[in-house]
């Protein structure tokens, strides 16, 4: 039977993809510097897509404001709108289409008013947009946003302005983002952008180029930064963050760094977890996304050596069956993937495991399907994205192989792999349920004034009494009870 959620995609992307989802189409506010003038225009952006595309929204709002920009969080009142966006499934692509429809009034009262499309859909559209939705005036790839004040002059004038090419070298590197709609808690660092593994599936790599590490001391400047302003927790993140590789010797700068070692004057990713974790004992550090066939027993000890370093790793595994994940051009197998989740349980036996799956890729058997099943029970991970199949133009998958899966197909496959997945995200919390764990407080529930929420070392969701307690307090809580979602606990003094 066909489940009613289907009815809706973007009902169903947020009961597979809930903590992210929540936040797609969010804005941001940021304070002009006092140093710079005002040039009296507002910009107004709109966020979609991965963690990566938030925090490039708030190196777009620095180099804005720094170019003399206020923000409002208001389009109607906006000069400028902007909306950063997502390419990875078509039913994100189809968001953003009809956010563009809605703009369309505001363009029609505001004369003057400028649209603009940013990130990944703007990259692998190209000039393309323009033609495709006439009201927009400027295209930005994701490497191109440094130019965004001369495009806008450009628009100004009115022609339609695009840069979309993409860099080897960009990272935005002392580019400070701006944070000021953050709880002050928690805050994301880029540690590497654009991905070099073309998995066939994948639309990343044409969209966000290749693969390239940023300067581990800005890297560790920013940390520092964040945690004397209170901040006590950041993420690393990078489409593959294992793969980080930085050297200041002039001749590996810009190369590829493929199998160097720290001690050959290369600061390797389990390095800079150290490194990180080294700017205070009171400072959480997690990353995202680990890749299975990069992820190193040296990364596991340093998250074994270092309290701090939350033991919690996303380690996608997209499929369970070697000949599929042969096809997605993943580079491991189902077995070298079991090894690793055994490698995790030996040398940090108290991390929990997260993962992306995708059902339904092309030529997938409902045998193949079922050794998607059964790794999720191996694994059993504590939360899982799901997502089935969604053909991109451009890619390995879309150029070779048919997309042959009925849709019902793989509905019901993702349905099943959900529906397992609640299973496991429970039996994982209640046996939590009697356990004390240290929680950093983010903020007062979404359900309770009373209470307050949080997160353990594994990444769990606690809800507990508000008492004294303010956000950014470290504080023990014993769990008492729980749902598939969250844990609920007393405090222990
Ligand atoms: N760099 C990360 C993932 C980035 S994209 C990694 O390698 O794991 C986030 C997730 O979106 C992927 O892990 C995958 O599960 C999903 N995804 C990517 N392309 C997709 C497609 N064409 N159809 C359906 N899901 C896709
Ligand atoms: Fe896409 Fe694969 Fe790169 Fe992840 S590792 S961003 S899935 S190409
Ligand atoms: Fe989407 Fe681009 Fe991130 S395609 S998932 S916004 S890297």
């Amino acid at each position: 039977m066909e489940n009613k959620l289907y009815n809706n995609e973007l009902a169903f992307e947020l009961a597979t993809k809930k903590i992210d989802e929540s936040r797609q189409g969010e804005t941001l506010t940021v304070e002009r510097p006092s140093t710079t003038a005002s040039n009296g225009k507002k910009f107004y952006i709109e966020s979609y897509g991965c963690q990566m595309n938030f925090a490039d929204s708030e190196v777009v709002a620095s180099i804005l404001s720094q170019s003399g920009f206020d923000s409002t969080t208001e389009f109607t009142d906006a000069d400028l709108i902007l909306l950063n966006t997502c390419a990875i499934r078509d039913n994100a692509e189809q968001r953003v289409r009809h956010r563009l429809q809605h703009l369309q009034s505001v363009k029609k009262k505001k004369k003057g008013a400028l649209i603009g499309v940013l990130g990944c859909m703007a990259e692998r559209l190209k000039e393309k947009f323009l033609e495709e939705e006439k009201i927009v005036d400027i295209v930005a790839g994701p490497d191109a946003y440094r130019s965004l004040p001369l495009l806008i002059e450009e628009a100004e004038t009115g022609q339609k302005a695009v840069n979309v090419l993409l860099s080897r070298e960009e990272t935005y590197a002392e580019i400070n983002p701006v944070r000021l709609n953050s709880n002050g808690v928690t805050a994301f660092i880029s540690i590497t952008r654009g991905c070099d593994n073309m998995c066939s599936f994948c639309v990343v790599p044409f969209t966000r180029g290749r693969e390239r590490s940023r300067d581990y001391e800005s890297i560790v400047a920013e940390a520092k930064e964040l945690f004397e302003k209170g901040y006590r927790e950041v993420t690393l993140l990078g489409q593959n963050v294992d793969s980080y590789r930085y050297s200041k010797d002039p001749k590996l700068v810009g190369k590829k760094l493929v199998d160097a070692k720290y001690d050959e004057g290369v600061v390797n990713f389990a390095r800079l977890l150290e490194m990180v974790a080294e700017v205070s004992p009171l400072l959480r550090v997690r990353f995202s996304t680990s890749h299975p066939k990069d992820m190193t027993d040296d990364v596991l000890h340093a998250m074994a050596k270092h309290p701090n370093i939350c033991k919690y790793i996303h380690l996608p595994v997209q499929s369970g069956n070697s000949r599929v994940l042969e096809l997605m051009n993943r580079t491991y197998d189902r077995e070298w993937y079991m090894q690793r989740i055994e490698a995790i349980r030996n040398i940090v036996p108290d991390a929990a495991v997260s993962t992306d799956i995708i059902t339904g890729f092309c030529t997938e058997t409902e045998e193949e399907f079922r050794d998607t099943l059964s790794m999720m029970e191996f694994a059993k991970y504590s939360m899982s994205y799901m997502f089935f199949y969604s053909e991109r133009p451009g890619t390995v998958a879309a150029k070779k192989y048919k997309d042959d899966i009925p849709e019902e197909v793989k509905k019901r496959r993702l349905q099943e792999v959900v529906d397992l997945q609640m299973k496991l995200s429970l039996e994982h919390n209640k046996a939590d349920v009697g356990k004390t764990f240290e929680v950093l407080a983010e903020g007062t529930s979404h359900r309770s004034e009373e209470h307050l929420f949080g997160r353990n070392s594994q990444n769990k969701v606690v809800v507990f009494p508000k008492a004294d307690i303010k956000p950014g307090m470290y504080v023990q809580v014993k769990v008492t009870d729980c749902t598939s979602a969250t844990l609920k606990g007393e405090l222990v003094h």
